[in-house]
Protein backbone atom coordinates (compact mmCIF):
# COMPACT_ATOMS: atom_id res chain seq x y z
CA UNK A 1 0.00 0.00 0.00
CA UNK A 2 1.55 3.29 -0.57
CA UNK A 3 0.89 6.10 1.30
CA UNK A 4 2.11 9.02 -1.19
CA UNK A 5 -1.62 10.32 -3.07
CA UNK A 6 -1.45 11.73 -6.18
CA UNK A 7 -1.00 15.24 -5.48
CA UNK A 8 1.60 14.08 -2.77
CA UNK A 9 -0.05 14.22 0.17
CA UNK A 10 1.38 12.01 2.92
CA UNK A 11 -1.45 9.51 4.17
CA UNK A 12 -1.42 9.71 8.05
CA UNK A 13 -4.44 7.81 8.84
CA UNK A 14 -6.35 5.03 6.63
CA UNK A 15 -9.88 3.11 7.67
CA UNK A 16 -10.76 0.63 5.48
CA UNK A 17 -14.57 -0.30 6.39
CA UNK A 18 -13.97 -0.33 9.99
CA UNK A 19 -16.92 -2.17 12.04
CA UNK A 20 -17.13 -1.92 16.04
CA UNK A 21 -20.19 -4.09 17.51
CA UNK A 22 -20.53 -3.93 21.20
CA UNK A 23 -22.64 -6.87 23.01
CA UNK A 24 -24.18 -6.56 26.22
CA UNK A 25 -26.20 -9.31 27.39
CA UNK A 26 -28.12 -10.36 24.61
CA UNK A 27 -27.73 -7.34 22.74
CA UNK A 28 -25.07 -6.43 20.27
CA UNK A 29 -24.60 -2.39 19.97
CA UNK A 30 -23.46 -1.54 16.03
CA UNK A 31 -21.47 1.58 17.11
CA UNK A 32 -19.44 1.94 13.71
CA UNK A 33 -21.15 0.22 10.75
CA UNK A 34 -18.73 0.19 7.86
CA UNK A 35 -16.38 3.60 8.11
CA UNK A 36 -13.69 4.38 5.86
CA UNK A 37 -11.99 7.52 4.96
CA UNK A 38 -8.15 8.49 4.37
CA UNK A 39 -6.27 11.71 6.81
CA UNK A 40 -3.73 13.10 5.29
CA UNK A 41 -0.74 15.11 7.01
CA UNK A 42 -1.31 19.05 7.87
CA UNK A 43 -5.35 18.34 8.20
CA UNK A 44 -7.29 19.85 10.62
CA UNK A 45 -10.17 17.34 10.57
CA UNK A 46 -13.08 17.92 12.81
CA UNK A 47 -15.84 15.28 13.84
CA UNK A 48 -19.44 15.81 13.98
CA UNK A 49 -22.81 14.19 15.34
CA UNK A 50 -25.39 13.24 17.43
CA UNK A 51 -24.48 11.76 20.83
CA UNK A 52 -24.43 8.30 20.41
CA UNK A 53 -23.26 8.59 16.83
CA UNK A 54 -20.43 6.93 16.98
CA UNK A 55 -17.31 9.78 17.13
CA UNK A 56 -15.75 8.41 20.78
CA UNK A 57 -16.18 5.25 19.71
CA UNK A 58 -14.37 6.28 16.37
CA UNK A 59 -11.62 8.51 17.87
CA UNK A 60 -10.46 5.38 20.50
CA UNK A 61 -10.30 3.14 16.70
CA UNK A 62 -8.07 6.08 15.60
CA UNK A 63 -5.89 6.72 19.21
CA UNK A 64 -5.72 2.58 19.30
CA UNK A 65 -7.31 2.51 22.48
CA UNK A 66 -10.03 0.05 20.98
CA UNK A 67 -9.54 -2.26 17.97
CA UNK A 68 -12.10 -2.70 15.53
CA UNK A 69 -14.48 -5.80 14.97
CA UNK A 70 -13.81 -5.55 11.57
CA UNK A 71 -11.90 -3.32 8.77
CA UNK A 72 -8.38 -2.32 8.53
CA UNK A 73 -6.55 0.64 10.07
CA UNK A 74 -3.54 1.88 8.82
CA UNK A 75 -1.87 4.24 11.11
CA UNK A 76 1.22 6.10 9.02
CA UNK A 77 1.04 3.02 6.97
CA UNK A 78 1.34 0.48 9.74
CA UNK A 79 -1.87 -1.74 9.87
CA UNK A 80 -3.04 -1.15 13.40
CA UNK A 81 -4.96 -4.44 13.36
CA UNK A 82 -2.05 -7.39 12.93
CA UNK A 83 -0.23 -5.60 16.26
CA UNK A 84 -0.39 -6.92 19.46
CA UNK A 85 -1.19 -5.21 22.45
CA UNK A 86 2.13 -4.00 23.69
CA UNK A 87 3.37 -2.96 20.55
CA UNK A 88 -0.06 -1.02 20.14
CA UNK A 89 0.70 0.87 23.20
CA UNK A 90 4.21 1.95 21.98
CA UNK A 91 2.86 2.92 18.62
CA UNK A 92 0.38 4.74 20.50
CA UNK A 93 2.54 6.32 22.84
CA UNK A 94 4.82 7.58 20.00
CA UNK A 95 2.51 8.55 16.96
CA UNK A 96 -0.50 9.68 18.87
CA UNK A 97 -1.68 12.94 21.28
CA UNK A 98 -4.77 12.52 23.12
CA UNK A 99 -6.40 15.57 24.80
CA UNK A 100 -9.93 14.97 26.45
CA UNK A 101 -12.95 16.88 27.70
CA UNK A 102 -11.79 16.52 31.13
CA UNK A 103 -7.89 17.39 30.79
CA UNK A 104 -7.11 14.01 32.30
CA UNK A 105 -4.05 15.58 34.07
CA UNK A 106 -2.38 13.87 37.68
CA UNK A 107 -3.48 15.58 40.63
CA UNK A 108 -1.77 18.19 42.51
CA UNK A 109 0.67 17.63 40.17
CA UNK A 110 2.97 20.42 38.37
CA UNK A 111 2.18 21.17 34.53
CA UNK A 112 5.80 20.23 33.74
CA UNK A 113 5.89 16.80 35.73
CA UNK A 114 2.70 16.33 33.97
CA UNK A 115 3.87 17.09 30.24
CA UNK A 116 7.67 15.34 31.12
CA UNK A 117 4.82 11.94 31.50
CA UNK A 118 4.39 10.70 27.81
CA UNK A 119 8.14 10.87 27.80
CA UNK A 120 9.11 8.68 30.44
CA UNK A 121 8.02 6.03 28.41
CA UNK A 122 11.01 6.08 26.44
CA UNK A 123 14.28 5.19 28.08
CA UNK A 124 16.16 7.07 24.84
CA UNK A 125 15.02 10.25 26.30
CA UNK A 126 17.07 11.80 29.79
CA UNK A 127 15.86 13.07 32.41
CA UNK A 128 17.73 16.73 31.26
CA UNK A 129 16.06 16.17 27.91
CA UNK A 130 12.44 15.71 29.52
CA UNK A 131 12.65 18.70 31.16
CA UNK A 132 13.61 20.65 28.41
CA UNK A 133 11.06 19.32 26.13
CA UNK A 134 8.70 19.66 28.37
CA UNK A 135 9.30 23.59 29.01
CA UNK A 136 9.32 23.88 25.37
CA UNK A 137 5.83 22.64 25.29
CA UNK A 138 4.41 24.55 27.56
CA UNK A 139 5.97 27.75 26.20
CA UNK A 140 4.31 26.48 22.75
CA UNK A 141 0.71 27.01 24.36
CA UNK A 142 1.20 30.44 26.02
CA UNK A 143 1.76 28.75 29.69
CA UNK A 144 5.41 29.45 30.09
CA UNK A 145 4.31 31.20 34.01
CA UNK A 146 2.87 28.37 34.86
CA UNK A 147 5.57 25.68 34.65
CA UNK A 148 5.32 24.66 38.35
CA UNK A 149 1.91 25.06 38.98
CA UNK A 150 0.05 22.28 40.05
CA UNK A 151 -3.61 21.45 38.40
CA UNK A 152 -5.84 22.87 40.88
CA UNK A 153 -4.18 25.30 40.83
CA UNK A 154 -4.90 26.41 37.34
CA UNK A 155 -7.99 27.60 35.26
CA UNK A 156 -9.77 25.34 32.91
CA UNK A 157 -8.12 26.86 30.16
CA UNK A 158 -4.72 26.46 31.37
CA UNK A 159 -5.18 22.91 32.45
CA UNK A 160 -6.60 22.14 29.00
CA UNK A 161 -2.99 23.95 27.71
CA UNK A 162 -0.94 21.85 29.64
CA UNK A 163 -3.18 18.79 28.11
CA UNK A 164 -2.34 20.34 24.65
CA UNK A 165 0.97 20.30 25.57
CA UNK A 166 1.07 16.91 27.15
CA UNK A 167 -0.08 15.67 23.72
CA UNK A 168 2.56 17.44 21.81
CA UNK A 169 5.63 16.69 24.11
CA UNK A 170 6.29 13.64 21.71
CA UNK A 171 5.80 15.08 18.69
CA UNK A 172 3.35 12.63 17.51
CA UNK A 173 1.83 12.13 14.12
CA UNK A 174 -1.39 13.13 14.72
CA UNK A 175 -3.20 15.17 17.56
CA UNK A 176 -6.72 13.60 18.65
CA UNK A 177 -8.99 15.81 20.89
CA UNK A 178 -12.72 14.38 22.26
CA UNK A 179 -14.77 17.44 22.99
CA UNK A 180 -11.46 19.30 24.02
CA UNK A 181 -13.71 22.61 24.55
CA UNK A 182 -16.90 20.90 26.17
CA UNK A 183 -15.80 22.12 29.37
CA UNK A 184 -14.97 25.94 28.75
CA UNK A 185 -16.92 28.62 28.20
CA UNK A 186 -17.57 30.68 24.87
CA UNK A 187 -14.25 32.67 25.30
CA UNK A 188 -11.92 29.83 26.65
CA UNK A 189 -13.15 27.69 23.91
CA UNK A 190 -12.17 30.20 21.39
CA UNK A 191 -8.71 31.08 22.76
CA UNK A 192 -8.24 26.94 22.75
CA UNK A 193 -9.43 27.21 19.04
CA UNK A 194 -6.65 29.66 18.21
CA UNK A 195 -4.19 27.21 19.51
CA UNK A 196 -5.27 24.47 17.70
CA UNK A 197 -5.78 26.95 14.24
CA UNK A 198 -1.74 27.47 15.51
CA UNK A 199 -1.01 24.10 15.50
CA UNK A 200 -2.37 23.47 12.10
CA UNK A 201 -1.14 26.29 10.65
CA UNK A 202 2.21 24.99 11.89
CA UNK A 203 2.03 21.89 9.71
CA UNK A 204 0.26 19.38 13.00
CA UNK A 205 -2.63 16.90 12.04
CA UNK A 206 -5.53 17.12 13.99
CA UNK A 207 -8.71 15.11 14.45
CA UNK A 208 -11.13 17.13 16.95
CA UNK A 209 -14.44 15.38 18.16
CA UNK A 210 -16.98 17.80 18.67
CA UNK A 211 -20.83 18.25 19.06
CA UNK A 212 -20.73 22.13 18.79
CA UNK A 213 -21.08 22.54 14.53
CA UNK A 214 -19.76 26.06 15.03
CA UNK A 215 -16.25 24.36 15.49
CA UNK A 216 -16.23 23.06 11.66
CA UNK A 217 -16.15 26.69 10.29
CA UNK A 218 -12.57 26.46 11.95
CA UNK A 219 -11.37 23.76 10.40
CA UNK A 220 -10.09 22.28 6.94
CA UNK A 221 -12.36 19.96 6.68
CA UNK A 222 -15.36 17.89 8.74
CA UNK A 223 -16.66 14.51 8.70
CA UNK A 224 -20.67 14.03 9.97
CA UNK A 225 -21.43 10.71 11.34
CA UNK A 226 -24.48 9.69 11.45
CA UNK A 227 -25.28 6.20 13.27
CA UNK A 228 -22.35 4.87 13.12
CA UNK A 229 -21.94 5.71 9.00
CA UNK A 230 -20.01 8.64 7.27
CA UNK A 231 -23.07 10.52 6.65
CA UNK A 232 -21.01 13.51 5.29
CA UNK A 233 -16.99 14.48 4.56
CA UNK A 234 -16.19 17.87 3.50
CA UNK A 235 -13.24 20.39 2.65
CA UNK A 236 -13.81 23.84 4.09
CA UNK A 237 -12.68 26.28 1.67
CA UNK A 238 -13.68 29.20 4.02
CA UNK A 239 -11.41 28.58 7.12
CA UNK A 240 -12.96 31.08 9.59
CA UNK A 241 -10.62 33.18 12.00
CA UNK A 242 -10.74 32.04 15.42
CA UNK A 243 -8.82 34.72 16.32
CA UNK A 244 -10.83 37.86 14.95
CA UNK A 245 -13.98 36.03 16.52
CA UNK A 246 -12.38 35.89 19.45
CA UNK A 247 -11.27 39.59 18.88
CA UNK A 248 -14.87 39.93 18.25
CA UNK A 249 -16.90 38.42 21.23
CA UNK A 250 -17.98 40.89 23.47
CA UNK A 251 -16.22 41.71 26.60
CA UNK A 252 -16.29 39.31 29.58
CA UNK A 253 -17.39 41.04 32.96
CA UNK A 254 -13.67 41.26 33.82
CA UNK A 255 -12.62 43.11 31.18
N1 LIG B 1 -18.10 0.12 25.78
C1 LIG B 1 -19.33 0.12 25.23
N2 LIG B 1 -20.16 -0.91 25.44
C2 LIG B 1 -21.39 -0.93 24.89
N3 LIG B 1 -21.89 0.03 24.10
C3 LIG B 1 -21.09 1.10 23.85
C4 LIG B 1 -19.78 1.21 24.41
N4 LIG B 1 -19.24 2.36 24.00
C5 LIG B 1 -20.16 2.96 23.23
N5 LIG B 1 -21.28 2.20 23.12
C6 LIG B 1 -22.49 2.53 22.35
O1 LIG B 1 -22.07 2.85 21.03
C7 LIG B 1 -22.79 3.96 20.52
C8 LIG B 1 -21.82 5.07 20.14
O2 LIG B 1 -21.25 5.61 21.32
P1 LIG B 1 -20.17 6.78 21.34
O3 LIG B 1 -19.68 6.94 22.73
O4 LIG B 1 -19.16 6.49 20.30
O5 LIG B 1 -21.06 8.04 20.88
P2 LIG B 1 -20.65 9.57 20.75
O6 LIG B 1 -20.97 9.98 19.36
O7 LIG B 1 -19.26 9.79 21.22
O8 LIG B 1 -21.69 10.28 21.73
P3 LIG B 1 -21.52 11.58 22.68
O9 LIG B 1 -21.66 12.76 21.76
O10 LIG B 1 -22.66 11.47 23.62
O11 LIG B 1 -20.17 11.52 23.35
C9 LIG B 1 -23.79 4.36 21.59
O12 LIG B 1 -25.02 3.80 21.27
C10 LIG B 1 -23.21 3.75 22.86
O13 LIG B 1 -24.25 3.41 23.76
MG1 LIG C 1 -18.43 10.86 22.85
Amino acid sequence: MSDINSDNRKVVIELQNVFRDFHVGDETVHALRGVSFKIYEGEFVTIMGKSGSGKSTLLNQLGCLDTPSRGEYYLDGISVRKMKKPERAVLRNRKIGFVFQNYNLLPKTTSIENVELPLMYNPGISAKERRERSIEALKAVGLGNRLYHKSNQMSGGQMQRVAIARALVNNPAVLLADEATGNLDTRTSFEILVLFQKLHAAGRTIIFVTHNPDIANYSSRNIVLRDGIVRSDEVNNNILSAAKALAELPPSRDD
